[in-house]
Formats: structure tokens, sequence, C-alpha cells
């Protein structure tokens, strides 16, 4: 069987993930890169065997040898390149968050049903292993009705600079950038209730702190600390129809002894964690028992999540089957992230 050929669209920091699942996978093959910055495409090109390299993504589109795509730039892109490629006749691998606004999410949405191609969102969480050993057990109703999530992302100092941090170009800060994923599992792992209001804050107290020196963090490609318009931390109650509620909690930046990430999920029958540990939860003969699945990682592990979401996203397009991260789920995201900030703007609680 001829591999499927792929493009990469974008790629600076994030897109090495990518590049590197997708060699990785004896039924992809990379065909071609494509990014604004020529010399950074053709190092890509270079390292991972890519024969074609683009500046604009409309030439990449255009070459009728590539079947799927990554979509790896920054937020402000992705609406109009994820159209643009199911348009061409291109399956679609997008980076979280789909998109900026539920008006982008819908117009993707459009244009992937008019397509009838694959598009998969990079909610790369999902794809980790413990998090599917823990959502096949909340399928088999092991934890029962679970009700209440808490989820966690604090970074000290973690402001990415460049476009992450222009609102214009992201859509907004560490919300939008890494609450998005512990948002996503919670709520997947919830059984993706229907979201019907969220109350939320947002705080600008901090600025970015880039002088704060001696601790690794993740930068865009182009790291440029002079512009920050975004949050640096933000929290959120988010109500869903079926009575449950999700509490979250996301920063760049923090007065915070530690970095902290946590996926918390109650139920009616038990309770897990994913991270930092997967722990299970239970009550049996009148005492409360705590299990830990013995797992190759304890927690998240960033490289095996990747590489299962890029299998997962090969197979679909060889099988045609619907991806466990489709568009409809891009867009409910979208519907609580743009309710986020539109409380915390209001200072209300906003319906959804
Ligand atoms: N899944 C994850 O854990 C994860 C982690 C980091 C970033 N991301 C997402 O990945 C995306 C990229 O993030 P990053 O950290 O790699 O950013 P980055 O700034 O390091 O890289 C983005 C690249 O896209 C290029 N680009 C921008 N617009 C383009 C266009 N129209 N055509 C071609 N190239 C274009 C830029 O030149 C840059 O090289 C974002 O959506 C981000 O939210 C996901």
């Amino acid at each position: 069987m001829k591999p499927v050929q792929i493009g990469v669209i974008g790629t600076g920091s994030i897109s090495s993930l990518h590049l590197d699942s997708y060699k990785n996978n004896p039924n992809a093959k990379i065909v071609a890169v494509c990014d604004l910055n020529e010399e950074r495409a053709r190092e890509a090109a270079e390292k991972y065997g890519a024969e074609n390299v683009y500046t604009d993504y409309n030439e990449l589109l255009a070459n009728p040898e590539i079947e799927a795509v990554s979509i790896c730039t920054w937020n402000n892109t992705h609406a109009e390149i994820c159209i643009a490629a199911v348009k061409a006749g291109k399956h679609v691998l997008v980076e979280k968050p789909l998109c900026r606004t539920v008006k982008e999410a819908l117009q993707i949405q459009e244009a992937v049903q008019a397509s009838g191609k694959i598009l998969q969102i990079g909610f790369v969480r999902r794809y980790d292993a413990n998090a599917q050993l823990l959502k096949s057990l909340a399928d088999s109703g092991e934890f029962g009705e679970i009700y209440y999530a808490k989820a966690t992302s604090l970074r000290r100092i973690g402001n990415p600079g460049g476009w992450f941090a222009d609102i214009e170009r992201s859509g907004g800060g560490p919300l939008i950038d890494i609450g998005v994923h512990v948002i996503d599992l919670s709520w997947y792992l919830m059984g993706r209730p229907k979201p019907v209001s969220v109350s939320a804050n947002t705080y600008r107290k901090l600025g970015n702190r880039a002088n704060v020196e001696g601790l690794w963090r993740y930068k865009a490609a182009d790291y440029d600390a002079s512009k920050n318009t975004v949050e640096d931390m933000g929290n959120a109650l988010i109500r869903f129809e079926n009575g449950a509620s999700l509490a979250v909690e996301a920063s760049f930046t923090i007065h915070a002894k530690d970095n902290e990430g946590f996926v918390k999920l109650y139920g009616e029958k038990g309770g897990m964690e994913v991270d930092p540990e997967v722990v299970i939860v239970t009550e049996k003969y009148n005492t409360i028992i705590n299990s830990y699945p013995q797992t190759d990682h304890k927690g998240f592990h960033f490289e095996s999540a990747f590489q299962n979401e890029i299998n997962h996203f090969i197979d679909n397009v060889i099988n045609g089957t619907k991806p466990i991260s489709p568009v409809e789920d891009g867009v409910e995201m979208m519907k609580i992230l743009c309710g986020i900030y539109e409380s915390a703007a209001k200072g209300v609680e906003v319906q959804l």
C-alpha cells in the first residue's frame, strides 16, 4: 500500500512532534512542508526528507500528490487554512485550539461537512494512553455519573511570547492555549455534556515576566517579549445541561511556588485523576481504595501521545473513519472558551 502523502504547514516549535510521528509511521510519507519563514521550512524539509518546500500554503494545497496536512501555524490562520485545505480535497489534522471564535469554528465545520474530508483536532491529551484507559472505564460506568471536575494548568513563568502573547493572532492567553487541553480532557472524560453557562475571571496583573531567569519556558519560534496583550491568569466555572460542573484555572504566570497541572473528576461511584499521576478512587469493604494502574507512564507523556494522535489520523485517512476528536468537539470547545472570555469581560455569568 502506498503511504499517505503528507504536507505539514507551519514548521515552528510544535511541528517537530508531528514530523517525528509521521516519520515513525510506515503508512505516512512527508512530501512537503510550508512556512512563512523559508529557511525554517528548508531546515525541516532537509531533516525529514520532504521533497517540496513552500512559503505559501495555497501552493502546497494545489499539489495534487498531497492527501493530508497537519496545520501547525498561529491560531489566527487555522480557520482559513482548514477551509482552504478541505476545499482542496485534503484531510486535516489541525493543532488546538481549532480557531479563535465560534463564528470561525462554525465556518470550518460547514466546510468540513460539505467536503466529506476528515478533520481531526490535535487535542493531544485525549490520545495519551492513560487518558484512553480512564475513558474506557468511564464509558463502562466504573465511576457512575460524573458530576464535578477540576482542571488546572498553572505555569509560574510560561508566557511563550511572540504570537502567543498577541491577542489578535492567538485569540487569548493561557485559557485558550493551555487551559484548552485540560478543559477538553475533562469534558471528554465527563462524556461531553452540553455546556449551558460560564462564569469566569481573567487577570492582567504580572505582565509576561520575561525578566525572570533560570527557568525553562516554552517559546514561540519567533520569540519576542515586547508585546503582551493577553491575560496572565484566568479561572472559570462551567455548568452543563446534565447539572455537572467543571472548575478551571490556567496561567502563563502567577506567584505559585511551582507549576501545577491536573485533571480530577468525581462521579457517584468513584473518582479519577489523570495528571500528574493516574489514580482511580473507589469505595469498597467500607473503606476508600486508591488504585494506581500500572502503565508505561505515570502521567501525561508528550511523545507517545503525539504518536498515538498521528497514528489515529493516518488510520482515519486510510479507513475513512471518524476521529475521536472531530470538528464538532472543536465547535463546542470554542463556545466554552469564548464564553469564558465574554463572561470575564462583562463580569457576569453568560449563557452559551
Ligand atoms: N498540542 C500541543 O500541546 C501544542 C503545543 C504548542 C503549540 N500548539 C499549537 O500549535 C500551533 C503552533 O504553535 P507553535 O508553538 O509551533 O508556534 P511557533 O510560532 O513556534 O510556530 C508557528 C509557525 O507557523 C508559521 N506560520 C504562521 N502563519 C503561517 C502561514 N499562514 N503559512 C505558513 N506558515 C505560517 C510561523 O512562521 C511559525 O514558524 C498553535 O496553534 C499552538 O496552539 C500545540
